[in-house]
């Protein structure tokens, strides 16, 4: 019998459990509204493409077309072009990764799909993922397509805290959880804008040599550091326990789609089985125009024109928030890639707060996206890799004033005590704990929250 009240999605019955489970990502739902004109939109992580030398890349492209057609737009191998692995190869030198060999490379419709498939690789629902409290976006929305639990391991301005991730493993011990990987973003992190530090990097190794943990490492911004030489990789100290993500999106194109993974030829042999079942092989043609950018183009310099041009716009930021926050506001000094993380002062939630922000034509993207528990919401992620100078200076005024009037806001209605303004507290709600307790004796927050050096100095 047909229903009197046709349903909005017929079909609504059929989705797998897993389906029902999927969101939109904070970023994704800001779409809309950041493309408004009007809006400085501090909250899309998107490259400054514009950059490039485009007609150097148009003619480049064409050239591999009309002289390479029978290779750029044919089917090609499920583990990626031979060439292009070579020259990714040479790429990872950079970062001290000397040891690997192109047959350990797989590529991949960007390290997205790189960490798409080392999940799908090594977990099955209900397995634990130990992930830094916060973590990037679309590394969450895939470990909860595998359903697998992830736990927050706390971070501060050093980035990963070793006693903290200890704590963790011995926790997940106890409980009889299965403890599959450690995710990690080391360098410039997304959202945090931190980078672990040296004595760390041996700290973390070292544990995961005493606990049998394998870690992944996401390094799509290791190249854009602003002061210093890039750290070693982690995988540069173990080529055992570390399987690499590597990326083209920032230092070249994110359009092209090109990132991949390194990895121990067991696992490599895994990877390109998953790849043939998922997309049979990366895409010809963009590989090819990769492999022909790293062979004819000066990439090196135009790395370095990048981070000149985003050292600029985080100068523009950091000194906007400075001289323009109100008190009680702190957020991270990143020395290279793309974001800030900002915490708001004492009782205000960024989700809230977001409409308000919106209508005084600013975007950015709110904390609670960045983890899996319900956490994040007194905190806030801005990029400044996109916007001109001139547009972050206005945005972060406009979000000045917007925190102010929060502020307001919040110190009236507290004095009647409605109760209507207050951050939803830490440690369950909206989500909760999935397993396991905060760490007791480690502030669990990034940066700001640790440091007296990101307090505000007006
Ligand atoms: C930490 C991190 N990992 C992975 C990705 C995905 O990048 P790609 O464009 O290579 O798929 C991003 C993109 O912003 C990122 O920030």
């Amino acid at each position: 019998m047909t229903p009197r009240h046709p349903r909005l999605d017929p079909l609504a019955d059929r989705y797998a459990a897993r389906t029902h489970g999927m969101k939109t990502s904070e970023i994704r739902a800001l779409f809309s509204v950041v493309s408004r004109p009007e809006v400085v939109s501090l909250a899309g992580g998107m490259p400054a493409v514009t950059a490039l030398p485009l007609d150097a890349v148009g003619s480049m492209i064409g050239d591999l077309v009309s002289g390479m057609g029978a290779q750029t737009l044919q089917y090609g191998s499920g583990q990626g072009d031979p060439r292009l692995r070579e020259r990714i190869c040479d790429v990872m030198a950079l970062e001290g990764i000397t040891d690997a060999n192109p047959s350990e490379v797989v590529v991949t419709v960007g390290s997205q799909q790189g960490l798409d498939l080392v999940t799908r690789v090594f977990c099955d629902p209900g397995d634990v993922i130990l992930a830094e409290g916060p973590s990037y976006v679309g590394a969450l929305g895939v470990f909860q397509a595998a359903e697998a639990r992830v736990r927050h391991v706390p971070m501060d301005d050093d980035g990963l805290i070793p006693e903290a991730l200890e704590q963790a493993l011995l926790e997940c011990r106890a409980n009889g959880d299965r403890v599959k990987f450690l995710y990690t973003v080391p360098n410039y992190h997304n959202p945090a804008g931190v980078t672990l530090s040296e004595p760390r990097r041996r700290a973390i190794i070292d544990l995961a040599d005493r606990y049998d943990l394998l870690i992944i490492e996401d390094n799509p911004y290791g190249l854009l550091g602003f002061d210093h030489e890039p750290l070693p990789a982690l995988r540069a100290r173990d080529s055992r326990r570390v399987i690499y993500l590597g990326s083209f999106s920032k230092t070249f194109s994110p359009g092209l789609r090109v990132g991949w993974v390194l990895a121990p030829l067991a696992v490599r042999e895994k990877l390109v089985l998953a790849t043939e079942a998922q997309v049979l092989c990366p895409p010809s043609l963009t590989q090819y125009a990769v492999a022909r950018y790293l062979d004819t183009q000066p990439w090196r310099e135009q790395i370095k024109l990048f981070t000149e041009l985003y050292r600029e716009r985080r100068d523009a930021t950091l000194e906007s928030l400075d001289a323009l926050m109100p008190a009680g506001t702190t957020w991270t000094r990143p020395d290279g890639g793309f974001y800030v993380w900002l915490k708001l002062p004492h009782g205000l939630d960024s989700k809230l707060m977001q409409p308000r922000a919106v209508n005084a034509h600013v975007a950015y993207v709110p904390g609670i996206g960045f983890y899996a528990d319900g956490n994040g919401r007194e905190y806030m992620r801005l990029s400044y890799c996109y916007p001109e100078p001139d547009q972050i200076r206005e945005g972060v005024r406009r979000l000045a004033r917007v925190i102010e009037a929060e502020l307001d806001l919040h110190r009236t209605f507290d004095k009647v005590d409605t109760g209507q303004f207050r951050a939803v507290e830490h440690g369950g709600s909206g989500g909760g704990q999935p397993f396991g307790p905060q760490v007791p004796d480690v502030e669990p927050f990034v940066g700001p929250a640790n440091s007296d050096r990101f307090e505000d100095r007006r």
